[in-house]
């Protein structure tokens, strides 16, 4: 995985046919995506329950792109060395979820994945000062986590701004999640986020047997938030 600042869309497969997760990540990979968002809940540290590191292993076969893990369990570390097996890319921990987060992000590393750090909408960005350098990516989550389809944290977009200026030039990609629609994907791309997890916009109005729709929520967000970045689409 090279580093890019470029506009990626992450469909969150939360808003996937949980029956035919293989063939709903073969068409959204199919219809344009750059990385495939897994979201694992444990209905302790949110209150929801999705799955474990044995589907993220069934599903790997059918990811040709980026396997991007977000864990809002609780607690982390006990579970990493078994989501790198199943074959993730990138592993997201929350930075609420234990009182260790520098020990856990040295954990993901050492297993040679990607180190990610999620911030839940309550917690100040500047958290994550003393952990830039463990760090491949800061998903900012623009709503709180547990559901989709809610609707997107405003208030998260100051966070984001100041994120951007905490990191500088530091290869560290700033991921959004929560809430990204054509409408708010161009205010988080301007303030500054180039990883955009959707669920229920990219799924919507879609399936595997007409994935077109896919394609074109896919290309709807990517157009308005490379528009608000002044680039072509
Ligand atoms: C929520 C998850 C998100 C969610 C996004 O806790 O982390 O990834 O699936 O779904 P939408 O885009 O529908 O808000
Ligand atoms: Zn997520």
């Amino acid at each position: 995985m090279t580093f890019s600042r470029s506009i990626k869309i992450a469909p969150s497969i939360l808003s996937a046919d949980f029956a035919d997760f293989g063939r709903e990540i073969e068409a959204i990979e199919d219809q344009g995506c750059d990385w495939v968002h897994v979201d694992v809940m444990d209905g302790h540290f949110v209150p929801n329950l999705t799955f474990g590191p044995p589907l993220c292993k069934a599903i790997r076969p059918h990811i040709t792109t980026v396997m991007d893990v977000h864990l809002m369990i609780a607690p982390v570390d006990p579970y990493i060395d078994a989501f790198a097996e199943a074959g993730a890319d990138i592993i997201t921990a929350h930075l609420e979820a234990g009182p260790h987060p520098h020990r856990t992000l040295q954990a993901i590393r050492a297993t040679g994945k990607k180190a990610g750090l999620a911030l839940n909408p309550g917690t100040p960005v500047e958290a994550v000062i003393p952990l830039l350098d463990l760090t491949d990516l800061i998903c900012v989550m623009t709503v709180n986590p547990g559901f989709g389809g809610q609707s997107f944290i405003a208030g998260q977009l100051v966070q984001i701004r100041r994120l951007k200026a905490l990191i500088g030039d530091r290869p560290i990609h700033i991921e959004v999640d929560g809430g990204v629609d054509p409408a708010t994907a161009p205010l988080v791309a301007e303030a500054g986020a180039d990883v955009l997890v959707a669920g229920s916009a990219v799924f919507r109005g879609g399936s595997v047997e007409a994935p077109e729709k896919y394609g074109a929520n896919i290309r709807a967000i990517r157009e308005s938030a490379n528009a608000a970045l002044h680039l072509a689409a």
